[in-house]
């Protein structure tokens, strides 16, 4: 990410001038109060967003160069809205990984401690959840959105608060760990579950975290 700026109104910037970068292999915490821009933040680098200036990259294209499909296949954004869909809970998994076996889908559930209300489920992965079935609980469906990701296993994650209801940051841990893939988290609060806090004299909202002062900064809206 290099210089980039970004307002949902004209004239009123919500990220201004921000560099970011994130290696293979590497998770980065971007912290900051409530309105900071990280959620906005989390949007651009997924491409959801398109930045009014400054260039995104992705293994060194730009992200709004990269069809939607091909774009969804290579960055993951998981927030506290998730969504349960229609059908079976093997349908629901299969979305984020169509060939994956039984076997598979749940060693991915318990992965993201899912086991235990799993093994409870009156017909296992044929149980329809969602509306029309079984009514999942906001932990249980964003349970179901990390087990997701696990079966995706895109090269970059990005957590904007996606473990809020699932009620432990140490999800989002066990599920990226999982994967052993490249991931960058994005956790509520000043946890950095091993991350690298990037708050500088420029972080979100200008606090400054204990850890790495002066390390590129990730966001400044000075
Ligand atoms: N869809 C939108 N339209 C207009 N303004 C928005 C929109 N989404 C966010 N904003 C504004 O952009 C600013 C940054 O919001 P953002 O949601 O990115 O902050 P945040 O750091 O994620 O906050 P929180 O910790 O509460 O999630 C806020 O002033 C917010 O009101
Ligand atoms: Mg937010």
């Amino acid at each position: 990410m290099r210089n980039v700026t970004f307002g949902y109104t004209p004239g009123r910037d919500v990220i201004r001038g921000i560099d970011l970068d994130v290696a293979p292999g590497e998770t980065v915490a971007v912290v900051g109060s409530s309105g900071a821009g990280k959620s906005t933040l989390a949007a651009l680098l997924a491409g959801v967003r398109t930045p009014d200036s400054g260039a995104i990259r992705f293994g060194g294209v730009d992200i709004g160069d990269v069809p939607e499909t091909a774009r969804a296949q290579r960055i993951t954004l998981v927030t506290q809205e998730v969504h349960v869909f229609a059908g079976s809970l093997r349908d629901d998994l299969a979305l984020a990984n169509p060939t994956a076996d039984d076997a598979t889908m749940e060693a991915a559930l318990r992965t993201v401690l899912a086991g235990d209300w799993f093994d409870l489920l009156p017909d296992g992965l044929d149980t329809v959840v969602g509306d029309a079935g079984h009514q999942l609980t906001p932990m249980q469906a964003q349970q179901l959105a990390l087990a997701r990701l696990v079966l995706a296993d895109p090269p970059m994650v990005i957590l904007d608060e996606a473990t809020a209801d699932a009620g432990s940051a140490a999800l989002a841990t066990r599920a990226c760990r999982s994967r052993g893939a490249r991931r960058t988290q994005r956790p509520r609060r000043r946890t950095p579950l091993g991350a690298d806090p990037r708050c500088g004299p420029n972080s979100v909202d200008g606090e400054r975290d204990g850890g790495r002062r002066g390390h590129a900064r990730a966001v400044d809206r000075a």
